[in-house]
Parts: C-alpha cells; sequence; structure tokens
C-alpha cells in the first residue's frame, strides 16, 4: 500500500491527464502526503494543477527524481520510449520506483518498457484506462493493470476512488492489459463507425437523426446514446478552439495496433479496417483537430452530403 509519505509524480497534462492528475493531487492534499510534482510538454497547461497545491517541475527527469511512483499519461508509444530513454540515461538512481503507465500502447512497448526499467531495479506497471476525459474528470475511469502485483497492491489507493472507479487485474505479463485496452478500443472505433453509417443512412432516407439517436439511446443506453451525440451534436468536429475529446489521431493509433496485432495472429478485423481508412480520411479532409468520431464526416462525403454537419464547424 502507497505510504502516506511516498513521494507522487506525473508527466502529460492533456485531454486526459489533467483531470487525473487533479484529481489525485486532490487526494494527497487530503490524506496530508507530499504534494504532486507534475510536468508537461506544454507546462503552462498545469495551472489548474499549480493551483490545487500540485508542484511544477521543468522536465520528466526532474518528476522522476523527485518521485518514488510516476504516472505518465501521454498520446502514444513513441513518446513513452522518449520519456523512458529519458529516464534511463539521466544518470539518476531508479532501482525502487514504480512507472505506471495510462496511455494507450502497444503491448510490445510495454514489454519492452518493463525489461529496460526492470534491469535498473524500477518496475513497470502498464495501466491504459477506459473512459472519456469527462470520466477522467469525473474520477471514473475504469483502469485495465498488469505488472508486478506487490506494486500494484501499492498504487491502488492512489487509483481506487480517487482517478478510477475500478481496476481489472490482469496479472503479472504487462502486455495483457495493453491487449484488454486494445480491444475495448476495437469495440469503441467499431461503434462509432457502424451510428455513423446508421446516422447517415437516417439523413439521407428522411427517417431523421434524432430520430434514430432516441431509438439508439432506449435500445442500446446511455454509452451508445453518448456515441451517437458526438455525432449528431457536431462533437466530431469542434470548433478549432476546442480540443477533441479522444482525438482522430489517437484512435488511428489504436486501430493500427489492433489491426497489426490481429495481422500477427492470422486474423481480420474488417469493421475496424473502414473505420481506419474513413478516419485517416477525414484527417486528410479536415486536419487533426477532429474527434474519433469524425469517421461520420467521411461517411457523409461518400454519401454525397458536406463532410460538415449544421452541428459542426463549418470549415478550417
Ligand atoms: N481521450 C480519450 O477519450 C482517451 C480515453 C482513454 C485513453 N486515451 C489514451 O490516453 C492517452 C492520452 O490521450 P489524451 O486524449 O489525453 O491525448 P492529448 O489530449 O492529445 O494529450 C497528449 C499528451 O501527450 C503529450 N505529448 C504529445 N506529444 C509529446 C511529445 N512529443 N513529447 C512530450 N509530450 C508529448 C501532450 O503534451 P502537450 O500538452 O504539450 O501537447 C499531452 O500531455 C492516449 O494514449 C490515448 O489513446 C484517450
Amino acid at each position: 500500500m502507497a505510504s502516506p509519505s511516498q513521494r507522487i509524480g506525473w508527466f502529460g497534462l492533456g485531454s486526459m491527464g489533467l483531470g487525473m492528475a487533479l484529481n489525485l493531487q486532490k487526494h494527497l492534499r487530503i490524506k496530508g502526503s507530499p504534494p504532486l510534482r507534475y510536468s508537461n510538454r506544454s507546462l503552462s497547461k498545469g495551472q489548474p494543477l499549480k493551483d490545487a497545491g500540485a508542484i511544477p517541475e521543468d522536465d520528466f527527469e526532474s518528476v522522476v527524481q523527485k518521485s518514488d511512483i510516476i504516472f505518465t499519461m501521454i498520446s502514444n508509444d513513441d513518446v513513452l520510449n522518449e520519456l523512458l530513454t529519458k529516464a534511463l540515461t539521466a544518470g539518476g538512481p531508479l532501482a525502487g520506483k514504480i512507472f505506471v503507465d495510462t496511455s494507450t500502447v502497444h503491448p510490445d512497448t510495454c514489454a519492452s518498457a518493463s525489461q529496460q526499467l526492470g534491469e535498473k531495479g524500477a518496475v513497470f506497471i502498464a495501466s491504459p484506462v477506459f473512459g472519456a476525459s469527462p470520466v477522467a474528470a469525473a474520477g471514473k475511469l475504469i483502469f485495465s493493470v498488469a505488472g508486478s502485483s506487490e506494486a500494484v497492491e501499492t498504487i491502488k489507493p492512489l487509483i481506487v476512488d480517487v482517478m478510477g472507479r475500478s481496476i481489472i487485474y490482469m496479472g503479472e505479463d504487462v502486455r495483457k492489459s495493453s491487449l484488454l485496452k486494445i480491444s475495448g478500443n476495437i469495440l469503441v472505433i467499431s461503434f462509432l463507425e457502424v451510428i455513423s453509417e446508421a446516422q447517415v443512412f437516417a439523413e439521407v432516407t428522411g427517417l431523421g437523426t434524432e430520430q434514430l439517436e432516441q431509438f439508439i439511446g432506449s435500445m442500446f443506453g446511455p454509452v451508445l446514446d453518448s456515441y451517437s451525440k458526438r455525432i449528431t451534436t457536431g462533437a466530431y468536429a469542434p470548433p478549432l478552439d476546442t480540443p477533441p475529446g479522444f482525438a482522430a489521431a489517437l484512435a488511428s493509433k489504436d486501430a493500427k495496433h489492433a489491426l497489426s496485432i490481429a495481422e500477427k495472429h492470422g486474423t481480420r478485423i474488417p469493421t475496424l479496417e473502414v473505420a481506419l481508412s474513413r478516419l485517416t480520411a477525414a484527417r486528410e479532409y479536415a486536419g487533426e483537430s477532429i474527434d474519433s468520431a469524425a469517421v461520420y464526416g467521411t461517411a457523409r462525403r461518400e454519401a454525397g452530403l458536406p463532410f460538415w454537419s449544421e452541428n459542426s464547424r463549418q470549415g478550417n
């Protein structure tokens, strides 16, 4: 169990990371523990954390040096690898430290992180999360956790009822939690794809997108209702000054991971293949300020409708 004097660090303050770190800092403050030390590529994004009593650090190396448990929430495998290289080459002692990555990265990236940190006497816990940014802000994420069971027991009190509602423990093999997360995103991205197809069908046939959404909510519940709303409210292409909830680039990364793993195991995921190609087309047409639900924009274009809907932004 994390002792109250243990020093906790955080790197990564994007859509997900800021809300998670704020919840963690609030918890540390209530417990009278040392404040969270945080950093981010754009450090200014940490102002709300600083206001909550956390301590900014110039870079990841400083966070690592001054912390016993280090959480990361960054965009992709390359960034995680860069951070680990910095930690491994900075020269400070790493033995006994626990690194907890909550991003979505490939199982092989987790295995490599675990091996490299293990050689320095540190522990790597792979802990991707389920839930979008409002869920992160509400402290209700589901954590898919794998790695040393002893280290998992240590970090549990920093997760359950702090940043998350529950932990699914996937065992000591760090690849497993990443595999679960990627499987989950096969579902999420595919749901967005099929709802987009149905919503375009509703529009071109004159059925009406509101009526279909009412049915989706009644029949399939609040999660698929919220996916439909990301399409119909125009959140798939938000105003340029509003970051997307789950960026198309991040969903594309997850889809590519899933497809390459499937190929390696001799299977295919055709729905995801279509979704990835529509996401790619959406990014080429509308740029990177689009949500993973922007498969809808491409589906609209393929049906002869404009990419932009009456509720989305109207261009770049
Ligand atoms: N959004 C979701 O709904 C959701 C849900 C579950 C899991 N995830 C996963 O969680 C992770 C984070 O997602 P997010 O939505 O929070 O992404 P995001 O808003 O794009 O934030 C990405 C974070 O990574 C940092 N970063 C990017 N490139 C970097 C670089 N080259 N060097 C250092 N830092 C870099 C960003 O720094 P800056 O602030 O300086 O840009 C930011 O802190 C991803 O792996 C994603 O797949 C997302």
